[in-house]
């Protein structure tokens, strides 16, 4: 997978590059992360990337030009390297609520290019001409788009067949199945008078994975009953859920 970021601020993704599950995907091979500086694109001395707003009002707007310069070196470098550009896809509060759904749908496109937004907006007559999608973190705003980046790029390159070590996986991940994750326990047995279920020490795989499914059903429908709508419209719950669901 190959992610193209346009950023400010390069030097923040050293903390997905070299870190973790991720800068270990990173350092095999199975994802690259290559960043483009718009300051790098600005063609007078100064390097100017942003203007005050037309109509005035606080804050300053990115710039078409450089953003669009930046993109032309995006796409410049697939073609050199015989890859077909991706999406280009901007951070945005106004763009659809990022999900599981959609880091599986950016892992299937194999490159996408980020543009994170800093400063009060990014000109508008660069995302009509340059942005395929915009995805937005949740109902609120951060500072820039390189946050919400590399949260992104996290959950697309953990589903990166690969990307996750002996002992890790994404299939039993929250959201995978359309529930949420059961709980989960470790030593010591008793942790301030607090033992673990029972069930978890007896050693029956079967009677553990069906504990398990039914902790993910009766969490998923206590706190996120919206869930188990979809899981069931998308056929993802058995007779035996069904009847478990039942009983709660
Ligand atoms: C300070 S914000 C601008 C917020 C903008 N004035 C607004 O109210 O919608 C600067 C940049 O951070 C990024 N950003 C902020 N909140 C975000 C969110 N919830 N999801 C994705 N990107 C976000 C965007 O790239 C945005 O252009």
């Amino acid at each position: 997978m190959r992610f193209d970021v346009v950023t400010l601020f390069p030097e923040m993704f050293s903390a997905l590059t070299r870190w973790g599950v991720t800068g270990r995907a990173c350092e095999q091979g199975l994802s690259s992360v290559n960043l483009w500086n718009p300051r790098d694109y600005c063609s007078d001395p100064r390097k100017t990337v942003d203007d005050r707003a037309y109509g005035g009002g606080p804050g300053m707007v990115m710039m078409a030009k450089p953003l669009e310069d930046t993109i032309s070196a995006v796409k410049t470098a697939h073609q050199v390297q015989h890859i077909v550009s991706g999406p280009i896809c901007l951070l945005a509060p106004q763009g659809e609520v990022f999900s599981q759904k959609i880091a599986t749908d950016i892992l299937n496109y194999g490159n996408l290019t980020f543009i994170c937004g800093r400063y009060e907006a990014v000109d508008q007559r660069f995302i009509d001409r340059n942005v395929d999608l915009q995805l937005s973190m949740g109902d609120f705003v951060v500072s820039g788009g390189e946050l919400p980046a590399m949260t992104m790029m996290d959950a697309v390159i953990r589903l990166i067949p690969g990307a996750l070590g002996d002992g890790e996986s994404a299939v039993q991940d929250s959201f995978i199945n359309g529930l949420l994750d059961y709980p989960h326990y470790t030593r010591p047995e008793i942790y301030e008078n607090l033992s673990v279920p029972d069930v978890l020490l007896g050693g029956h795989h079967a009677k553990i994975a069906d504990w398990r499914r039914q902790k993910s059903l009766e969490l998923t429908l206590r706190l996120r009953p919206d869930l188990i709508k979809s899981a069931r419209a998308n056929g993802l719950l058995s007779k035996e859920d069904e009847q478990f669901l039942r009983t709660l």
